[in-house]
């Protein structure tokens, strides 16, 4: 299957910025500058600012995903947001396993399996997040780091569901360092993603994938890096809290 027959997906990680009334603002100031993308264009914004980024993107092209869910749909579990909730709101799309949730809040790849499997059964589409430290690319071991979190990240998780699945590469030593993987370096990897996918599920799967590319991607750099065969779109973290930064994003994968 070739690229574009792939939908190109800009997903904005707002992380913990924006209140709800920021998310407002920005939401319509974006949504004018982005109707005519010829991509997917997606807002993923802290719980508390999800009912204002659902009103504000009613009737435009812009989804919106949260940032997180936990695998049981209901029980004690305090401070956590379970699928089943988000689903009723209407959200469509969640990030799971981000690394910042890896590195301070104790996810594993057992935790965001679980919460993939929740999230699709749920009827949401998942972001899920790989990605290898800086230590392990220079002890050359990304392959088998990035192989390990595909497999155990989706494990369990029917093809069917794979394909509803979105997959982002982002190397953790580039997340909102202001370092960016080279084109090369982050085709290489979501190559390498596609062909594990293509060994756990088949080629026409595997190719029907999204896999994004993530970590300090910007207007400057974004063209080279969605230019790739393999990279299908990008998750965004700090170029996505200025609606001038993250507009050029979608141009460019609208192209
Ligand atoms: P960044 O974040 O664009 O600020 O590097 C990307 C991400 O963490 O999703």
């Amino acid at each position: 299957m070739d690229k574009s027959k792939r939908s190109a997906v800009i997903a904005g990680n707002w992380k913990m910025n924006k209140t709800p009334s920021e998310a407002k603002a920005l939401l319509n100031e974006l949504a004018p500058m982005v109707k005519d993308a010829d991509c997917e264009v997606i807002a993923c914004v802290p719980f508390v600012d999800l009912t204002a980024a659902l009103e504000a993107t009613e009737g435009t092209n812009i989804k919106i995903g949260a940032e997180n869910c936990h695998w049981e749909e209901s029980g004690a579990f305090t401070g956590e947001i379970s699928p089943k909730m988000l689903a009723e709101m209407g959200v469509p799309y969640v990030v799971l396993g981000h690394s910042e949730r890896r590195q301070y809040f104790g996810e594993t790849d057992e935790t965001v399996n679980k919460r993939t499997k929740a999230a699709l059964k749920a009827g949401l589409k998942p972001i899920v997040c790989v990605g290898e430290l800086l230590w392990e690319r220079e002890c050359d071991i990304t392959e088998e780091v990035i192989a390990r979190q595909i497999k155990l990240d989706l494990f369990d998780v029917s093809a069917e569901d794979v394909k509803k699945t979105i997959i982002a590469y982002e190397p953790v030593w580039a997340i909102g360092t202001g370092k960016t993987a080279t084109a090369d370096q982050a085709q290489e990897v979501c190559g390498f993603i596609r062909a594990t996918l293509a060994k756990l599920y088949g080629q026409d799967v595997a190719d029907a994938v999204t896999i994004q590319y993530g970590g300090s991607m910007n207007a400057d750099n974004c063209e080279e890096l969605l230019a790739k065969p393999d990279v299908d779109g990008g998750l965004i973290g700090g170029a996505s809290l200025v609606a001038a930064k993250f507009q050029p994003i979608v141009a460019a994968a609208s192209k």
